[in-house]
């Protein structure tokens, strides 16, 4: 399978850096592209991130990359952590960096997109913002850790949220155990 991970300026770094791991481990290819000021946040929260030599790396603002068009093939992109500045523009049509244009490539065409928006409180906006983008058929996993399965380190708590965006886009894993199960 063929993923877009994109990774934008909200906190939760950490989140793309495990899905990036979880992704080369089971075997698929990502496409990366961070957003500039992803570079920010992630310096500030996990130093550097972590790229198999193997997943394309994008920058952000040249459209030579073949998900800003509809004609090439992907299974899904995720948007990990989402600000809601990117989410916004996403919501809005804006397609003027790659992220955006990539997430509106991929409602337009019916393919999966998987948002994991990182902010708290939420303004109206914000919330209005989301519902425009499940009505477009984007699929929102808020950065939420769960905590029934009783997480005993930060590294659990993450996989948490990890773990619902594997379910999403299709990417078998055992990162958490499921409930009754
Ligand atoms: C350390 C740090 C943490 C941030 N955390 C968040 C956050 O959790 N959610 C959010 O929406 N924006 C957050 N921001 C603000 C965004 O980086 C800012 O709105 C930026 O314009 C987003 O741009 P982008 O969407 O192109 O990455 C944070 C900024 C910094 C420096």
């Amino acid at each position: 399978m063929k993923f877009v991970v994109a990774i934008t300026g909200a906190s939760g770094s950490v989140y793309a850096q495990r899905l990036i791991d979880c992704l080369a481990e089971s075997g698929h290819v990502a496409d990366v592209v961070l957003s500039n000021h992803a570079h920010e946040v992630i310096a500030e929260e996990i130093g550097e991130l972590r790229v198999p030599a193997h997943f394309p790396r994008h920058r952000d603002r040249s459209m030579q990359v073949p998900f800003a068009s509809g004609s090439a093939l992907y299974d899904a992109m995720v948007v990990i952590p989402c600000s809601m500045g990117t989410l916004a523009r996403i919501a809005y049509g804006y397609s003027d960096s790659v992220i955006t244009r990539a997430a509106d490539v991929f409602l337009k065409e019916r393919r999966k997109l998987v948002l994991v928006p990182r902010e708290t409180p939420w303004n109206l906006v914000h919330a209005r913002n989301v519902v425009a983008l499940i009505e477009s058929g984007a699929t929102m996993i808020p950065a939420m850790p769960s905590f029934y399965g009783r997480p005993q380190t930060v590294g659990q708590l993450v996989d948490t949220v990890v773990a619902r965006v594997l379910d999403h886009i299709g990417v078998g894993h055992d990162l958490v155990q499921r409930w009754k199960s």
